[in-house]
């Protein structure tokens, strides 16, 4: 606090701003948006960002500052993270056209199909830095092209005329710091993933490690091969000897080495544009100011956010994550598997179709989550639907990596099935941590986000007994008490004591 309020009179010293009572100090990677910018910085941006609605006052705003900083840090170069101090008058036509109604309000922002138009959406993850970072980086669109041996000769023919970029890796999944990397570069610099698998291309490049970043410049297949750390600002320097990187945002702005200089030049720009954007907003703010006041008014109680996942003072200790591997039933019968889960009558299994190799990093990480917050459930009695581990030896493993495209055995696959309902939902992160995990089991069992169809194929008839039992359809026990689930899951967080989350090493 004494800092921040230090460095707020220092800066109002030198008269750049004047909200000396804003959560972040100016030194802090978080963005200061206010109404005269958002537009340009946010709206406008390429970036995906998240954006933090706050009152300075706010007990849950304060609790946020320090994970919200973190990842502001984490997220550095891939998404933006930008905080609005509703408190300010001014702010306050913006913060009531976002329909914020409580403190803090989180929001992601990112491109839209057209161009100054962003898809806006609620944050509803856990007020945690890593869960932030992790949602954040899934928004990120991607651009890249998945090209196999078989694709790589029409890939290169067609962008033949341009420099480009393959990185070749050992994963499937695209990371965030890639997809960002070809944000910045779109329309210059198309940026395909090959994997290692893809020996033809592998061998052609004479690739010997992974991941490789290499460099095609127009109208050569020589590779110029990356040799710094696979981090996003060595990249963007490597790739701008083909081409400058497109600007996140309009207009054209110095490069980000002077800070004061680009506060200058944004304030010089907020007096020209404040012009046309109070005039632009101008009827936003007429009618919304009173309204704005009264909302903002009311919101001086805790949080109305749809997920208020807070530690509070009033919460208990949260829950210490144990040491010994946890477990989750393991069925190896194909039988037995399919009476369980794979019937026409079989309600919601989370299944982690497991690698040969059990004992891989990702096996033994996804199935630690997985049991970890079965455990919590178990704890709460909150009937949550089985985790089930199906060993490669299982012969339905193959069948499901198969119909539902799951992709290469060498890896753990989570997939959650609902044969009555018929659809499956594939856990789509690249990393297997508790807060991940939980959040996708969470959307699971709220029901929420695309569910694709379950094939036929993959199911079998009910056995007899079990007809007559589901005889009285009664309802999902999962889906009953899901409001008192959510409460008591959230009183008792599971929280990640240092989510350190560099992004490198996730290609
Ligand atoms: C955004 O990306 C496009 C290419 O998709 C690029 O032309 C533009 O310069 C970038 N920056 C802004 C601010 O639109």
């Amino acid at each position: 606090m004494v800092r921040s309020t230090a460095i707020a009179a220092a800066v109002a010293a030198l008269a750049l701003q004047t909200d000396a009572a804003g959560l972040y100090p100016k030194s802090s990677k978080v963005v200061q948006v206010d109404s005269t910018n958002y537009d340009r910085l946010i709206a406008k941006s390429n970036y995906t960002s998240i954006v933090e609605f706050y009152a300075p006052w706010c007990g849950h705003c304060k609790n946020l500052q320090p994970a919200y900083e973190k990842a502001a840090k984490s997220l550095e170069g891939i998404a933006k993270v930008a905080a609005v101090n509703c408190d300010e008058e001014f702010n306050k036509p913006l913060c009531s056209k976002m329909g914020v109604q409580g403190f803090p309000t989180l929001k992601i922002v990112r491109p839209g199909k057209k161009a100054g138009k962003p898809t806006v959406e609620d944050y509803q993850g856990p007020r945690e830095a890593k869960a932030i970072v992790e949602i954040v980086k899934d928004k990120v669109p991607n651009n890249v092209k998945r090209v196999t041996d078989a694709k790589l000769d029409e890939w290169l023919a067609e962008h033949k005329n341009s420099p480009k970029v393959i990185l070749f890796s050992e994963k499937g999944a695209i990371s965030a710091t890639l997809r960002t990397l070809a944000i910045d570069f779109a329309g210059l610099v198309p940026i395909a993933q090959i994997k290692k698998s893809e020996s033809g291309a592998v061998e052609k490049y004479g690739i010997t490690k992974f991941p490789a970043l290499v460099l095609l410049k127009a109208g050569s297949d020589e590779p110029i091969k990356y040799d710094g750390a696979m981090e996003k600002k060595g990249m963007v320097e490597f790739l701008s000897q083909v081409a400058p990187p497109n600007p996140d945002c309009p207009p054209a702005k110095a490069k980000k080495d002077s800070k004061k200089k680009e506060k200058k030049d944004e304030k010089k720009e907020s007096k020209f544009s404040k012009a046309s954007a109070s005039h632009k907003s101008s009827e936003a703010s007429s009618a919304a100011t009173s309204a704005a006041d009264e909302t903002l008014e009311e919101a001086n109680k805790p949080t109305e956010s749809p997920n208020p996942n807070l530690k509070d003072e009033d919460t208990p200790a949260p829950v210490v994550i144990e040491e010994v591997t946890p477990a989750i039933p393991v069925i190896a019968e194909a039988s037995e598997l399919q009476a369980s889960c794979l019937t026409e009558k079989s309600k919601t299994c989370i299944l982690a179709i497991l690698p040969k190799d059990e004992s891989a990093e990702t096996a033994t990480a996804a199935v630690a989550s997985l049991a970890t917050i079965h455990k919590k459930h178990d704890g709460l009695k909150t009937n949550l639907f089985p985790f089930i581990g199906v060993p490669a030896s299982n012969p339905v493993a193959a069948s499901l990596l198969k119909e539902l495209s799951l992709g290469s055995d060498d890896k753990v696959h989570l997939v959650a099935t609902n044969g009555k309902r018929s659809w499956y939902k594939k856990y789509s992160g690249s990393t297997y941590g508790l807060i991940e995990v939980e959040v996708w089991v969470d959307a699971i069992r709220m029901d929420e986000g695309k569910k694709e169809k379950l094939p036929e194929s993959l199911l079998v008839a009910v056995p007899t007994e079990e007809v007559k039992e589901e005889k009285a359809a009664e309802p999902e026990p999962a889906q009953i008490e899901i409001e008192e689930i959510v409460e008591e899951a959230e009183a008792s967080p599971v929280v990640d004591p240092e989510p350190s989350v560099p992004d490198h090493g996730e290609l």
